[in-house]
């Protein structure tokens, strides 16, 4: 798992994805085409590049709204939806897609294979890794491929995700104190993300809240350690929020370059040390056993 980590860069997609402007479904025609709300359905290491998008979108201000939709339910009306799912077997995100194709909204799933692959509907196949919160690169440059396709987006993309040790030694130090992740609206994908990997690769519980909203209510309790996220790229109103929690509560701050390369580099060093969490405190970081046996007791 380290191993696939240190050496993300390789799993960046180079290419564009080939998409149909239409296909049929169920007998139903569906037209791939701008729509002014993109749905990104996904759990877990899957769904957190819904909640990538979501703040690139944000922060680059591209031409339309994105819907995080991380359930089975899903009641939208309009719009396009891409469906990730790692292993293509996800029982929240092949439902909500089925309900999206229900309601006339196209579909377009990114996966490795699995129920996903065979649905019928247009699929990027994406090469596998360790785990599915390894395939992290591979899912985000999918994703951001079709956006390109469909609506035109820029994005930059990295040849190389220089590792730094110091940051993965202070992300180390800082995560193990099992700190509140604090971030702006604009860096909430980052912040979900960075507690994720801490509960699935070192099995601990670090907890996040998002500004400002937080500071109507969690800065009356807190008492830190914070690990605080800020960004050069985010709007001044949201910078200010991050400089006055650490006024107030002790801990340390992280900066992210929100682009592509950016956040593929500070999240990489995330893995590396929730990595290094899991074998100082002798647990396997690949492995998820309560995660597998919830997905067991589920009816399939
Ligand atoms: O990282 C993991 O292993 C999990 O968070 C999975 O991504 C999650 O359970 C969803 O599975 P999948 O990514 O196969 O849809």
């Amino acid at each position: 798992m380290l191993d696939d980590y240190m050496n993300w860069e390789r799993y960046i997609l180079k290419t564009p994805a080939d998409l149909p402007d239409r296909y049929n479904y169920g007998g139903r025609v569906y037209e791939i085409s701008q729509a002014e709300r993109l749905y990104v359905a996904g759990m877990g290491g899957s769904g957190v590049i819904g909640d990538l998008i979501r703040d690139l979108s944000m922060v680059r201000d591209w031409p339309f709204e994105v819907i995080v939709v991380k359930d089975y339910f899903f009641k939208g009306k309009s719009g396009l939806m891409i469906a990730v799912s790692y292993s293509g077997n996800t029982a929240e995100t092949l439902t909500a897609a089925r309900l999206a194709l229900e309601r006339g909204i196209p579909v377009i799933g990114i996966t490795t294979g699995g129920k996903l692959a065979e649905m019928g509907v247009p699929i990027v196949k994406i090469p596998k890794a360790s785990a599915p919160r390894a395939a992290l690169p591979q899912m985000f440059t999918a994703a951001l491929w079709i956006l390109r396709r469909i609506y035109g987006v820029a994005f930059d993309l990295p040849e190389v995700l220089p590792y730094d040790q110091k940051l993965a030694e202070r992300l180390e130090r800082a995560l193990s104190a099992r700190p509140t992740v604090v971030a702006p609206s604009s860096m909430q994908g980052i912040a979900y993300r960075v507690k994720n990997e801490a509960n699935e690769n070192a099995k601990i519980d670090p907890s996040v809240e998002i500004l400002p909203e937080a500071h109507h209510n969690w800065i009356e309790g807190a008492r830190g350690p914070i690990v605080a996220l800020t960004s050069p790229d985010i709007p001044p109103e949201h910078k200010l929020r991050v400089e006055l929690t650490l006024q107030l509560i002790p801990g340390e701050l992280f900066d992210v370059s929100m682009t592509v390369s950016g956040i593929l580099t500070f999240l990489k060093h995330v893995g590396i040390a929730t990595v290094r969490i899991a074998e100082s405190r002798n647990v396997d970081p690949l492995k998820t056993p309560r995660i597998e046996e919830l997905k067991r007791r589920l009816p399939q």
